[in-house]
């Protein structure tokens, strides 16, 4: 079923159903809480866009477990603007921790890249990565990205969290700009 909404002054239509979504969820779950069977894991979640993965996948894990937010922006609009802004920091104490790092999309890397500098001076044991979506054709950084759920293409995308211009996130469906 292809559905059209409008956000601003822009039409989207329907491009990953919250069916997918929750089965690629269940998948990463499912390898999280193989991997980290016997482990204690820091879960730091990349807000705003992530804040309904962080949800669905923090319900589906059954290891033992904390969760923090980091808050950053890079967006104006539908494009990156390569500058990363910090608006909330960390302020947990994650040294010598295994910190699993949840962010909605990976498009040029640049806010990973962030992330991760940030985290590093903290020394935490390791960090790896899941990300629910990864345009591959706007990626250039070389971070491992340890947990995929989905590659898309390069196109702009609004729903489950993730939003054009702050509008958009309610949607339970992924949506694609029209071209
Ligand atoms: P990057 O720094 O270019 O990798 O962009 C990553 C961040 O930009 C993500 O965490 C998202 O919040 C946001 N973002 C990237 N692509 C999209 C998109 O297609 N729609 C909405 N937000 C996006
Ligand atoms: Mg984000």
């Amino acid at each position: 079923m292809n559905n059209t909404i409008r956000i601003l002054e822009k039409e989207f239509v329907t491009f990953i159903s919250y069916i997918e979504i929750e089965k690629v969820v269940d998948r990463l779950a499912c390898q999280l809480n193989n991997d980290f069977r016997n482990d204690e894991v820091l879960f730091i979640g990349i807000l705003n866009g992530s804040f309904m993965f962080i949800a669905d996948l923090f319900k589906r894990l059954n290891i033992k477990c904390r969760i923090t937010f980091l808050k950053l922006a890079s967006y104006l609009g539908t494009e990156s603007t390569g500058k990363v802004q910090t608006l909330i920091g960390i302020n947990e104490d994650i040294r010598g921790k295994i910190v699993v790092v949840i962010e909605d999309i990976v498009d040029s890397g640049v806010t990973l890249e962030k992330i991760i500098e940030q985290l590093v001076p903290y020394e935490p044991a390791m960090i790896k990565i899941v990300t629910l979506l990864l345009k591959p054709g706007a990626y250039k950084k070389k971070i491992k990205l340890d947990y995929v759920g989905m590659e898309i293409p390069d196109n702009f995308i609004v729903g489950y969290g993730l939003d054009y211009d702050g509008f958009g996130r309610n949607y339970e469906d992924i949506y694609v700009v029209k071209q």
